[in-house]
């Protein structure tokens, strides 16, 4: 996961970048750069591989200055090269820009930009920005407005910063959706510039975050904050906690609500490099070691995990048997490692973890490596247990997740799975070119629709008052939204240590009914997927005994915000990715009554974040 520092001040800024990106370590990176002034002129160093080939670079060919940029980058477009490392230079050597986030439009604005002359030196997206503000910066367009016409043309989410040798007293930042943050350091005569908090706090603790759609022309002396349009801010400084694992939740109260709202970010990078949108819109997987001969030999796959992560995997079952017509069976380890298994060659054993560490995962994959099956895993930590003994994996692109109850490492794994069931459909030919083309397409959607419901957390929030006092509460949902039921329910009883019950919609009239009376609220989730006319009559038989509704609906839903007490609203969403933003909401529903509550969100009793033991 990409990491950004600047620096302006009197000090010689090549040590204070290096230091910063190493503290950005944690989340990393595949090469490293920094670009400096020294004597009016601007100085890149780059290269692929860790910091230390950077600082040994940076030996062989000393740079100083008191103004500069660096960046560690987690590859997205383009291989892990020195080409492609930032920083960028632009034609001219005056410009020299370094970035997190995805140009979605970069294909476009590269052809545009090409067609005015500009000629590109690396396969990046982040390349147009440096050359859209060589295009504005002229005698009478500054570095500040340059920029922010440059910005103007950028579509997704982004952090971004500008330095250029034509007006060496000022770097430029902004901040635009959420593709992680901006935080301006104030010093004295001197500021510093990162995306993430522990990048600067042994300089200062005065910082000022900046909100999406803001830049900030930062100098010696201080800073200005504008909007992107422009207009003036006011901005306030905050003083952060000494704690450096506290400073690390940045502006956010706890981890599970800064991770909640690192989802864009994370599913952006999940998606990025997986799908060749310019070529066949194929779908890479290239660490799962799929051949076409074992997928039509598959008979039968096996999803396994514990916990949240099973419940990713109750989707995958949904998405691998609509997609690719593979008959799919979702075991909880604990289970599936005793319960004797008709596992054999031709089946394949998918686990997955977090933290590919947990116990009985691990012994659940044993017992499936024992019967001869394929063994595979989606792991989000690197170099874990499941990621080494699988034949093959997929890595979750999450970063380092540190809240207990577990938030943007469930909705990876969802698109992981969902981008492996079209693998597994081309290569059996259940999808025509057409289809493929559709569920590829709509993938493109997922960081703006999952950005959306982040959006909306104060609505969510009011929700969240409403239950908070509740001792009990059901969560209904159908089909591919059913494990959004356990998941909603499981996340409100991890932290907020309220009884919570998650349960298949068309089974509430088994038992679940005789529950319902105006003290247990009813969490129904009906957005508008193929189970959605079940669901409203669902919604109509709690009503019918005086239950209090909280519908999660999709944006103009009429017949449910005339049936339901309150709405979780979520934009309409493809069916196939709606799990995808039906748990935003309740993940911040559980995160907010929790927080109301006052109890330890991040580290919630009893529970652990890796569960190494059986
Ligand atoms: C623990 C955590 C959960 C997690 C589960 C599985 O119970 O508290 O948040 O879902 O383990 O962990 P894993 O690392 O295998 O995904």
């Amino acid at each position: 996961m990409c990491g950004i520092v600047g620096y302006i001040g009197p000090r010689d800024a090549t040590p204070i970048i290096l230091n910063g990106l190493k503290r950005l370590e944690y989340r990393g990176y595949d090469s490293a750069g920094l670009a400096v002034l020294q004597n009016s002129h601007i100085e890149v160093r780059r290269d692929a591989g860790k910091l230390a080939r950077l600082a040994s670079l940076v030996e062989e060919s000393p740079v100083h200055g008191q103004v500069g940029i660096g960046h560690t980058r987690w590859a997205t477009h383009g291989e892990p090269t020195a080409r492609n490392a930032h920083p960028h230079l632009g034609m001219t050597g005056e410009v020299v820009v370094v970035h997190n986030g995805i140009v979605e439009n970069f294909l476009e604005l590269r052809d545009e930009l090409k067609a005015e002359g500009a000629i590109f030196k690396s396969d990046t997206d982040t390349e147009v920005i440096v050359h859209l503000v060589e295009r504005y910066l002229s005698s009478k367009i500054g570095l500040a407005e340059a920029a922010r016409l440059a910005f103007s043309h950028l579509k997704g989410a982004h952090g971004i910063v500008v330095l250029s040798s034509r007006e060496p007293d000022k770097i430029v930042a902004a901040r635009i959706g959420n593709a992680g943050g901006v935080v301006v350091g104030v010093g004295e005569g001197e500021m510093f510039i990162a995306s993430d908090l522990p990048a600067i706090l042994e300089h200062t603790r005065q910082v000022v975050f900046l909100e999406s759609h803001q830049m900030a022309v930062v100098t010696r002396q201080g800073l200005k904050l504008m909007t992107l349009g422009g207009k003036p801010l006011r901005y306030n400084v905050h003083s952060v906690a000494y704690d450096p694992v506290a400073a690390e939740k940045g502006e956010y109260r706890h981890f599970m609500q800064k991770e909640i709202h690192e989802q864009v970010r994370s599913l952006t990078d999940t998606i990025a490099g997986r799908v060749d949108f310019d070529n066949g819109h194929n779908i890479c997987l290239p660490e799962l070691n799929l051949t076409a001969e074992l997928a039509k030999n598959i008979q039968k796959i096996f999803i396994t995990a514990c916990g949240t992560a099973s419940h990713a995997g109750m989707v995958g079952k949904v998405l691998i048997e609509h997609i690719a017509r593979i008959p799919v069976e979702v075991d909880i380890a604990s289970e599936f490692r005793y319960r004797d298994p008709i596992v054999d060659k031709n089946s394949v054993v998918l686990a997955i973890s977090q933290s590919g560490e947990t116990a009985d995962t691990l012994a659940a994959m044993e017992e499936a490596r024992r019967k001869g099956a394929t063994l595979w895993s989606i792991v989000n930590a690197i170099g874990s247990q499941a990621m080494r003994i699988a034949d093959g994996y997929i890595s979750m692109q999450s970063g380092p997740e540190i809240g207990v109850a577990s938030t943007k490492a469930y909705t990876a794994p969802l698109v992981d799975l969902y981008m492996l069931a079209i693998l597994l459909g081309d290569l059996r030919g259940t999808l025509d070119a057409r289809a493929h083309r559709r569920l590829t397409a709509d993938l493109r959607l997922v960081p703006d629709l999952v950005g959306r419901c982040l959006d909306r957390e104060a609505a969510v929030e009011k929700v969240a008052r409403v239950l908070v006092n509740t001792s009990h509460c059901l969560y209904l949902g159908r089909g591919i939204n059913m494990p959004t039921a356990y998941e909603g329910a499981l996340k409100l009883k991890e932290i907020s240590y309220i009884h919570a019950e998650g349960y298949p919609a068309g089974e509430m009239k088994h038992g679940p009914i005789a529950l319902i009376d105006r003290s247990m609220p009813v969490v129904v989730i009906a957005p508008r997927d193929p189970w959605y006319e079940k669901m409203i009559s669902q919604i109509e038989q709690t009503k019918a005994r005086g239950g209090l509704v909280i519908a999660l609906a999709t944006d103009g839903d009429e017949s449910i915000a005339g049936l339901a007490d309150h709405v979780l609203w979520v934009p309409e969403t493809p069916w196939l990715l709606s799990p995808v933003t039906t748990v935003i909401p309740l993940q911040m529903l559980a995160y907010h009554i929790a927080a109301l509550r006052g109890l330890d969100v991040d580290q919630p009793r009893n529970l652990a974040k890796s569960v190494t033991v059986e």
